[in-house]
């Protein structure tokens, strides 16, 4: 007997069927997750090449497509009013933007926001770590993913590796805290930097997570060259002893951290392995101005249309409410009706 195939798509999202309460004020979607937190993302320009991450030859926006500063705080000040505390700047590459410590101190100046952090891939960290922390911000994510200038070229199709370390130790010499390393993992290649990655965080004081490779990136994804957080732990716990979970780990939190027998911390964020949709809380901004409810999102809304020529702040608001009511339950990388974002990562923000 056959079986009828279902049709496409075998989950449709609830929003195709809810309407949204006109007296809602939260950032809620259909699945009753509330979101405060927004990145945004400020260029999709970047000075790496990184593999998984943006192709060798790319056609950047054009500068007149980006949101100015003011456009941006006028959109995060209006995010902020619906339940948003928590900012991530992120690219491409942040510090490219020029004048971006004028954003964080604009952004710092804006009440109610409680967290404002930034990621960056830290070749520009040295000279502009001062003047970053000067205008306010405090918290810095970097990401590194080996120790070695050969494989950090491969990976990243450009040299810098230096640039970056003498960026993290000007960081941690400003006082940046904390400062968080981000190192994407490959099978069959990050292997061999797990624990030189482990020890150099481990003695600069880093907060070191592992993030399993996903398909957002312009290579073709397979499931075979993700190195799960299992097999990252497993080569840890070679080398350091068993690690045990970490007290206080926020489910919202993207990353799950461990405690060594030794004392320190190291986080892994799985999203291929244990997807944490079901708490997400995140929303995102691109460079241009298209409002997205998860990194996979196939749709998007332009909100650069509520901001320009000026701000109407109503529609602006009610946009940003539906946007994220409408978002979907998760991303499907585990299952065969996965479809891959035509935007690469760098275009989106991390
Ligand atoms: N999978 C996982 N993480 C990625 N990043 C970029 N592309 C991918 C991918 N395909 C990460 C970067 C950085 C942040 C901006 O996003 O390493 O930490
Ligand atoms: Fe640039 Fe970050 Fe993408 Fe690497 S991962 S190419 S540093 S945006």
């Amino acid at each position: 007997m056959s079986i009828p195939l279902p049709l496409f798509p075998l989950i449709p999202s609830a929003s195709q069927s809810l309407p949204r309460p006109s007296t809602e004020t939260r950032l809620i979607d259909t699945f009753g997750r509330i979101h405060n937190n927004l990145r945004v993302s400020v260029t999709d320009r970047c000075n790496l090449r990184c593999i998984y991450c943006m192709p060798e030859e790319v056609t950047f926006k054009p500068k007149s497509e980006l949101l100015t500063f003011e456009e941006i705080v006028a959109f995060v000040k209006v995010a902020v009013e619906l339940g948003i505390n928590k900012i991530r700047l992120t690219g491409g590459e942040p510090l490219l933007r020029r004048g971006i410590t004028d954003l964080v101190r604009m952004i710092c100046e804006i009440p109610k926001i409680e967290d404002l952090s930034l990621t960056t891939n830290g070749i520009l960290l040295k000279p502009l770590a001062r003047e970053l922390y000067q205008a306010g911000l405090r918290r810095l994510n970097v990401s590194l993913d080996t120790l070695d200038p050969e494989r950090f070229f491969w990976l990243s199709r450009r040299q810098g590796l230096e640039q970056v370390l003498e960026g993290l130790a000007e960081a941690k010499d400003v006082g940046f805290s904390p400062i968080k390393v981000n190192a994407v993992a490959l099978k069959n290649f990050s292997e061999a930097d797990i624990v030189p990655l482990a020890r150099y965080c481990r003695d600069h004081d880093f907060e070191l997570r592992f993030i399993e490779y996903m398909p957002i990136g312009a290579e073709p994804w397979e499931r075979e060259k993700v190195l799960l957080a299992a097999e990252i732990q497993a080569i840890l716990e070679q080398e350091f002893g068993p690690l045990t979970p970490a007290q206080g780990n926020d489910p919202r939190n993207p990353s799950f951290d461990f405690v060594y027998p030794e004392g320190g911390q190291v986080g892994f964020i799985s999203s291929v392995s244990r997807p944490f949709c079901h708490s997400c809380n995140r929303l995102r901004l691109t460079a241009e101005g298209k409002l997205r409810n998860c990194l996979f999102s196939l749709e998007e809304t332009d909100v650069r249309l509520w901001l320009r020529p000026q701000l109407a702040a109503e529609p602006l608001r009610q946009a940003i409410l539906q946007t994220v009511w409408e978002k979907w339950e998760g991303h499907e990388i585990n299952s065969a009706h996965f479809l891959k974002p035509e935007r690469t990562m760098h275009a989106i923000g991390g």
